[in-house]
């Protein structure tokens, strides 16, 4: 999870605002249609290029970025899109995809694999028979990705325009999702392979720019969709608490029954007030700073193992100790953060 939020954060790179605006002109949806991004930042890329009647859809890991989103898009939702996603199948006229440009390891063997791939791979599946995938990567990730895509699309490369391109290196590639021959596949993959071992400049001189593209109109798609998240978004959660009165109860529950109104001999070093907080003595909600906090201390006994001893005919003794871990939690009840103190 470390890693995968860490390369939340770094991972944004929104598709520039001029590729955005080629690809209006390029792309039309027929009405209802629908489209899904499932890296799709703040849905912003996603909300310009659809429609009025489009039906947008976008999953994002990060939370300010899934949060803005909602406003955008028709839905979205919070989590990670290669494993929390339910999306059903051949459900979407648009897969837009422009995904972390990383890569992750794979557990069984440890290699490297690309991220870009993952995403294509698990979303294919998503396009309905005729279903368009527009796909932003940079163009060497064309060969992690040259099988996938030769055997499930019509595909045709473009280019970035050059000043965007100096970066990250992208493209974007077009793909109508058909039924393709062992033999089209076959040529496509070479075709792909190829590009992505050409050095940047020969690839831009290669492939045709997107300006040349033919305009392409998203199919409206026949199935219905089914899409959720297997994650649990405080932001939303916390109000439906609040109206079920769960909230009240729970606070019930921390608020101190007895009065905790103590008067110590002398003043009071860090230590005692962290043990106190621990031990539960000032447990219950509080304003701090304009933030409403709840507060709950707990103290929680360990056995340690100290020594072990083992004599020649298999008896023995084991020495523990006990430890007592002191920890203090603290809910922030407007951002439903849990801040845990051990
Ligand atoms: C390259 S940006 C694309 C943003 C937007 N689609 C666009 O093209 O402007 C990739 C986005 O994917 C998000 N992301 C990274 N890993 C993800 C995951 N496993 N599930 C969902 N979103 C993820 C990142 O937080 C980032 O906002």
């Amino acid at each position: 999870m470390a890693r995968l939020a860490s390369q939340a954060k770094a991972g944004f790179f929104p598709t520039p605002d001029i590729v955005v605006s080629l690809l209006k002109t390029k792309i039309s949806f027929e009405k209802d249609a629908r489209a899904l991004d499932p890296c799709c930042g703040y849905g912003n890329t996603l909300s310009r290029l659809a429609s009025p009647d489009t039906i947008t859809y976008g999953v994002e890991l990060d939370h300010q970025r899934a949060t803005k989103a909602k406003s955008q898009l028709f839905k979205a939702v919070w989590g990670d899109a290669l494993t929390e996603a339910r999306v059903s199948t051949q459900s979407f006229g648009l897969l837009y995809l422009n995904p972390p440009y990383d890569t992750a390891i794979n557990p069984d063997d440890n290699s490297d694999r690309r991220l870009e791939h993952q995403f294509l791979r698990t979303y294919i599946r998503t396009l309905q028979i005729g279903g368009i995938l527009v796909l932003v990567i940079p163009y060497y990730v064309l060969k992690a990705c040259a099988k996938t895509l030769a055997r499930n699309f019509k595909v045709q490369v473009t280019g970035f325009p050059d000043e965007e391109f100096s970066i990250f290196k992208q493209c974007v590639v077009f793909g109508e999702k058909s039924y393709i021959s062992e033999e089209k596949a076959k040529a496509t993959q070479e075709h792909l392979e190829e590009l992505a071992g050409m050095t940047p400049e020969e690839f831009q001189s290669e492939v045709w720019p997107l300006e040349t593209m033919a305009p392409i109109v998203i199919p409206k798609a026949d199935r219905p969709v089914n899409f959720r998240i297997d994650r649990l978004d405080p932001l939303e959660a916390i109000p439906v608490i609040n109206k079920a009165g769960i909230l009240q109860d729970v606070l019930q529950e921390l608020i101190p029954t007895k009065n905790n109104n103590i008067r110590p001999l002398t003043s009071l070093e860090n230590g005692h007030l962290a043990l106190m907080l621990a031990g539960g003595y000032m447990n219950g909600a509080i304003l701090k700073d304009g933030r409403q906090l709840v507060i709950k201390g707990v103290i929680k006994k360990i056995e340690k193992i100290v020594q072990v001893h083992e004599n020649e005919t298999g008896g023995g003794s084991i020495t523990t100790k006990d430890q007592y871990i002191p920890t203090v939690k603290v809910i922030d009840m407007q951002t439903a953060e849990l801040i845990t103190v051990q």
